[in-house]
């Protein structure tokens, strides 16, 4: 099939994908961490972040503790516990910090927890409303693959820094932002052979339709595989690419990643940006590390993807990605892991026309990718 008639297609499958479940963003997104004071040290200064809101023993809350930081349109919630025992511990303990909530922003939380149970989802939390002086916020959530969970979020008669049970959080410490603007996906890995029964989900509980898709000859290297779908919510502000290990020589990094986090859960964060070279090079300046692409990547870089506005020399010093699609081409970058284990890592990405997901790239990047698993030993 051809490129062009791919992507009709799936223009037509989001305009069907029914909108029983309108979802107007990304609300936030909550890692459980290890130290949440020191992450949030972490997501300032490395990343530009900047403080928002905070909740713990000083606003009543008595077994842990969270940090709230902002970006644009992009929240971070950093939360560690308290106590001793208890489910954030648990958590932690079996998976390291990661990601457990990506929060979706709604007009109406009790009807999108309906919608969704109804269909099959398991209720992680029913419909509740929190109120303080600055109004309510009302929050359900379902879960999704392995520990993840989606929370909805109905925020309409909020004033407040972020929710009840939060006050407004701000230290004297802080830091230039770095030009991220909104979260332009986020990325799920899944265990073998369970792609098509989370994109199904995607599908049936909250109307989702598939945008792209990938077959694990396109992106396998000599070492490692996956196979990828792409799940795009109706308007199209949400998309969560599924990958899945494929059978390789030696071991698939989303197997990597599983056996780390010990189970299914956020890969990666693509974090958008309308000025790349800008933000990767203060990025890099403030510590945060990519992977490495090789300089001969450039070689030929352009033979594939054609003319693009930006200059090559400065794309090649700081290792960043081209590919293009029908639509226009796209800029991107990789981190390595930003925790302990080698599981989560965000990405960084331009669009410049392009709707895909940077497949051109996918080969490049995991080269990187193996360079790096080699030197941990775990190919
Ligand atoms: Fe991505």
């Amino acid at each position: 099939m051809s490129l062009d008639t791919t992507s009709l297609k799936l223009n037509k499958e989001v305009e069907d994908a029914a909108d029983f479940l309108p979802l107007l963003g990304t609300d936030y997104v909550e890692l459980y961490v290890g130290n949440a004071k020191q992450a949030a040290h972490y997501y300032q200064s490395a990343w530009g972040f900047q403080p928002m809101a905070y909740s713990g023993l000083e606003t009543g809350v008595k077994d842990r503790v969270s940090y709230v930081l902002q970006q644009d349109k992009i929240r971070l919630v950093l939360t560690s516990p308290l106590t001793e025992g208890g489910e954030i511990n648990r958590h932690i303990e079996k998976h390291g910090d990661g990601v457990k909530v990506i929060a979706l922003w709604v007009d109406d939380a009790v009807k999108s927890y309906k919608e969704t149970t109804s269909r099959g989802a398991k209720s992680y939390m029913e419909p509740k409303t929190l109120k303080d002086e600055n109004g309510e916020v009302v929050l359900s959530g379902i879960h999704t693959y392995g520990e993840t969970v989606h929370v909805f979020v109905e925020r309409s008669n909020y004033k407040g820094a972020f929710m009840p049970g939060f006050k407004a959080w701000n230290p004297q410490y802080k830091t230039a932002e770095t030009g991220l603007k909104f979260i332009d996906h986020m990325v799920g890995n899944v265990g073998w052979d369970e792609m098509r029964k989370w994109c199904e989900f995607y599908a049936k509980v909250m109307g989702f339709a598939q945008l792209v898709s990938f077959d694990d000859k396109d992106i396998s290297t000599d070492y490692t595989a996956l196979m990828s779908k792409v799940m795009s919510n109706g308007n199209g502000r949400i998309k969560f690419p599924i990958n899945e290990p494929a059978e390789g020589k030696k071991k698939s990094q989303i197997e990597e990643y599983i056996e780390f986090y010990n189970g299914a859960g956020v890969q990666h964060i693509a974090l958008a940006t309308d000025n790349i070279i800008e933000t990767v090079k203060q990025l890099k300046s403030r510590g945060v590390e990519f992977l490495y692409v090789p300089e001969t990547y450039y070689d030929t870089v352009l033979d594939r993807v054609g003319e693009i506005d930006e200059d090559l020399a400065p794309l090649k010093e700081l290792g960043i990605l081209i590919d293009r699609d029908d639509e226009g081409y796209l800029l991107q970058l990789f981190t390595k892991p930003v925790l302990d284990r080698p599981t989560m890592f965000f990405e960084i990405i331009q669009r410049k026309g392009a709707k895909s997901f940077g497949k051109g790239n996918f080969k490049a990047l995991f080269e990187a990718i193996e360079r790096e698993q080699e030197m941990r030993g775990t190919l």
